[in-house]
């Protein structure tokens, strides 16, 4: 691994993970391995004194609010949770004055934007323009950049630092809770096959992906020398697959209208991780998703509870690659 400069990340904006070379990424989780031995060893690793990063939310959370919340505390400094509809943001105040005035009280600004296509990553982009202090994406319509580095982090440590010719299947699944954002698989595909993994994208008819993000995924993919491959069928993408993480996510075409948009996913119910399905894969394949799951209808409880499951570790890496990126882009 070529390392970095570790103080030339200071400042940086983390939007999307293309916005960082892969150097940049092995670095930050060569730092998340660290910090994560330290909590383990429950030894002190206050590498952000007296430091406040700004957390704004337009949508829930649990695992992203408290890794980072409680990263934030862990690195000696202070996370502020900001519910949007508490603040002038529900009011129309701009991206611009929002971002310059929050520069002048802390140190960072993290912002979970997901549910309106074309809007949330542009958000972020206008706020990063004005603030002088970072900007980490903690969820846009584009990507999901902090979840899919606890995913990378993940696999590194059940494969290995290598993870070149590893087929991951990247298949839509079926869940009647709400039309889920497109930023997990996009996030996926724009990240794994920058490190040479080769990925199976499998959506139903109808649930494609945004186009121009596919397209910067097919390109950065042929620098990483990993591949993008496209097919309808869910048991297809499974086959000898080595990580399966099937996961459902809403119609770009539908998202204004919720119950259409649900009402035309339950033409695809029998989209299920189960055992069968998971028999078609590889014996030592692992299953991932970044929750939350709907179990019974994206996974069965025998499948996300049993041994192919990463589940946990994957919400665990969430806190060490959290504290990883504000360690690096605050310190
Ligand atoms: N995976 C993830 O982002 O979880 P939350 O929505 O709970 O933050």
């Amino acid at each position: 691994m070529v390392r970095i400069d570790r103080t030339s990340l200071k400042g940086r904006d983390y939007i999307e993970t293309l916005d960082w070379t892969t150097q940049e990424i092995d670095e930050a989780l060569a730092l998340a391995a660290e910090l994560k031995e330290k909590f383990r060893a429950g030894e002190p690793h206050r590498l952000l004194p007296d430091k406040t990063l700004f957390m704004l939310f337009l949508d829930k959370s649990t695992r992203t609010r408290n890794a980072f919340e409680a990263g934030m505390t862990q690195l000696g400094g202070h996370a502020h949770y900001l519910d949007a509809e508490k603040t002038q943001v529900a009011h129309g105040e701009s991206p611009k004055d929002m971002g310059i005035i929050l520069s002048r009280y802390g140190h960072g600004l993290a912002i979970r934007h997901d549910l309106v296509p074309g809007e949330g990553n542009a958000y972020m982009r206008e706020v990063a323009r004005w603030a002088e202090i970072p900007v980490i994406n903690l969820q846009c319509d584009v990507d999901h950049p902090t979840q899919t580095l606890a995913d990378l982090m993940t696999l590194r440590e059940r494969r290995g630092s290598n993870l070149r010719g590893l087929r991951v299947a990247v298949s839509w699944a079926y869940a009647p809770s709400y039309a889920k954002p497109l930023s997990v698989p996009q996030g996926l595909l724009t990240l794994l096959p920058r490190f040479g993994i080769d990925v199976v994208l499998a959506p139903p008819p109808g649930f494609d992906l945004m186009p121009e993000v596919v397209e910067r995924a097919r390109r950065a993919a042929a620098e990483g020398g990993g591949t993008i491959e496209l097919t309808d069928d869910m048991d297809a993408a499974f086959e000898e697959a080595d990580v399966v993480y099937p996961k459902s996510w809403g119609r770009l075409d539908l998202f204004t209208d919720e119950a259409a948009a649900l009402a035309d996913a339950a033409r695809y119910r029998d989209w299920i991780c189960d055992e069968r399905r998971m028999s078609l894969t590889k014996p030592d394949s692992l299953y991932m998703h970044c929750l939350p799951a709907d179990r019974g209808t994206e996974v069965t409880d025998a499948v996300i509870d049993g041994p192919h499951s990463v589940v946990y570790d994957e919400a665990e890496n969430r806190l060490h690659t959290g504290k990883a990126l504000m360690a690096l882009t605050m310190g």
